[in-house]
């Protein structure tokens, strides 16, 4: 596996392999691996010949007062996973890579899908992602890339920017990876003490318990909230900062649930901001 750092040796090495024809998969992370991240990594590896895997933790996407300056970080480890994953090319770029000087661009997708869920709560965040994740795209080229569902609205509003403006990039969509007893995998789960990982388990239990009375029929969006909040409220370690129903995929405000919907909730516990969601009325 090669470890790249700058834009030229990526750009360098991608026009190689469109010129021996070969179809390139790109997983974009901002690093500290888990099963999620590897997940995406072996759907990569089977639809493509050459997986490219990026580690960066965006600065552009954080708010001032969130954990940008401790977010979690072990490159050794996270390039031995990535071997024995079989990536073929890990970028590891510096800030001045990404933001040389003078950098001063951004692209945002339209507020019908960016001003609700972690776009009301984290001003700025999806700018910040859309705008890393088309310079990656850039530079790596892809044919596929891969996302989890698990930051299901960060998904959404890739694929709109990818069809809005024409990316030659086809966006594939991956399972959330869950640990033993139902908690996503998300490097942020790290923050947690024993106490608190416990407690995590709480954000998927209240999901099933309003993907269960869905299945039994009811269809009031509010009362669907209100099975998933009055569980979460179960839990002294959690504090509530959104539970929200919209269809999906557009993301539009519902009172009764007909066709497909997204029921997504995010919760602190401890130093950690944990999301999470189920999709509703969609055969998996
Ligand atoms: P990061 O949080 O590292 O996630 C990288 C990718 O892994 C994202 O597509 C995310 O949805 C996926 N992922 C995270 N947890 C998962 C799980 N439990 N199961 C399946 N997939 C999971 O998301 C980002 O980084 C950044 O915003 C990024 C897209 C890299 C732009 O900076």
């Amino acid at each position: 596996m090669l470890i790249l750092k700058t834009v030229a040796e990526v750009k360098n090495f991608i026009k190689n392999v469109k010129e021996a024809d070969k179809t390139i998969g790109f997983v974009p992370t901002m690093g500290y691996f888990h099963k999620g991240h590897l997940a995406l990594m072996k759907c990569s590896k089977e639809q493509c010949d050459v997986t490219v895997v990026s580690i960066y933790v965006n600065p552009m996407q954080f708010g001032a007062n969130e954990d940008f300056k401790s977010y979690p970080k072990d490159l050794e480890r996270d390039a031995e996973l990535a071997e024995q994953a079989g990536v073929d090319v890990l970028f590891v770029p510096e800030d001045k890579e990404i933001y040389p000087e003078g950098f001063n661009t951004k692209v945002e997708v339209g507020e019908d899908l960016t001003k609700k869920l972690c776009g009301i709560r984290r001003p700025g965040h999806f700018t910040g992602v859309t705008t890393v994740v088309l310079k990656l795209f850039n530079i790596v080229k892809p044919d596929y890339a891969y996302f989890g569902e698990k930051d299901i609205q960060q998904l959404l509003v890739i694929k709109r920017m990818v069809r809005d403006l024409n990316l030659d990039v086809e966006i594939v969509p991956v399972k959330t990876m869950r640990e033993a007893d139902g908690l996503a995998m998300s490097s942020r789960n790290a923050y947690l003490n024993p106490d608190e990982r416990k407690a995590a388990a709480v954000l998927y239990r209240s999901l099933l318990k309003a993907k269960k009375a869905w299945e039994e029929g009811e269809r009031s969006a509010e009362k669907l909230c209100d099975i998933a909040r009055d569980e979460l409220l179960c839990e002294p370690l959690a504090k509530v900062e959104y539970v929200e129903i919209y269809s999906y995929p557009d993301l539009k405000p519902l009172d009764e649930v007909k066709g497909a919907a997204v029921l997504a909730l995010a919760v602190r516990i401890g130093k950690a901001r944990l999301i999470d969601n189920v999709i509703l009325g969609v055969e998996k």
